[in-house]
């Protein structure tokens, strides 16, 4: 992908931050990291928002942190252990669909004070509408969320990827 110059000065502090890079080891789907996905969806959101008369800029940063969560959900209990990660907490909504988007907010304002305002922190928060309840606030949010469910349905192969999609691990099937 040709980004322009533009894109690339708005987005510069996080690609060349080790902790965003870190992102290119953390898998989105089989073939795709989160750095890759995080990085499609910010450059698509920034395009479709620059067309339309908006905040740009927001929907470049907000796009690229969206899925800034801490650790690779994909973990088990054993390799978080062995990370000095702390567990996960049980129950069906503590899953990682659920919660990453307020993780990666509370990293993304961790990690990136300078570049946060409430309208960034918005767009990151809700970006699982509508598997969670809140809708985003603002318009530049709901083109995220939009470029973020078209480009990972992309990779939807059939409907038993969908708990993998909405980052929800299947139970182990019960034995008899
Ligand atoms: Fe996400
Ligand atoms: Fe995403």
């Amino acid at each position: 992908m040709n980004f322009s110059k533009e894109y690339i000065k708005i987005v510069k502090p996080i690609l060349e931050h080790p902790e965003f890079i870190k992102r290119k080891e953390y898998k989105h789907h089989e073939r795709e990291s989160v750095y890759e996905h995080s990085l499609i969806v910010s450059y698509n959101s920034y395009k479709i928002a620059k067309m339309l008369g908006l905040d740009y800029k927001s929907a470049a940063i907000g796009g690229l942190l969206h899925d800034f969560y801490r650790y690779p959900w994909q973990l088990t209990d054993q390799q978080r252990k062995e990370l000095q990660i702390p567990p996960s907490k049980k129950g069906f909504f503590n899953q990682h669909g659920f919660t990453h988007a307020r993780d990666a907010m509370l990293n993304a304002r961790e990690k990136f004070p300078e570049l946060m305002n409430k309208k960034i922190e918005n767009i990151i928060l809700r970006h699982m509408f509508p598997l969670t309840p809140i809708p985003p606030k603002y318009r530049e949010g709901w083109i995220v969320t939009y470029v973020d469910k078209y480009k990972s349905m992309n990779v939807l192969k059939s409907p038993k990827e969908l708990p993998k999609y909405i980052g929800v691990k299947r139970k182990n099937k019960k034995r008899k």
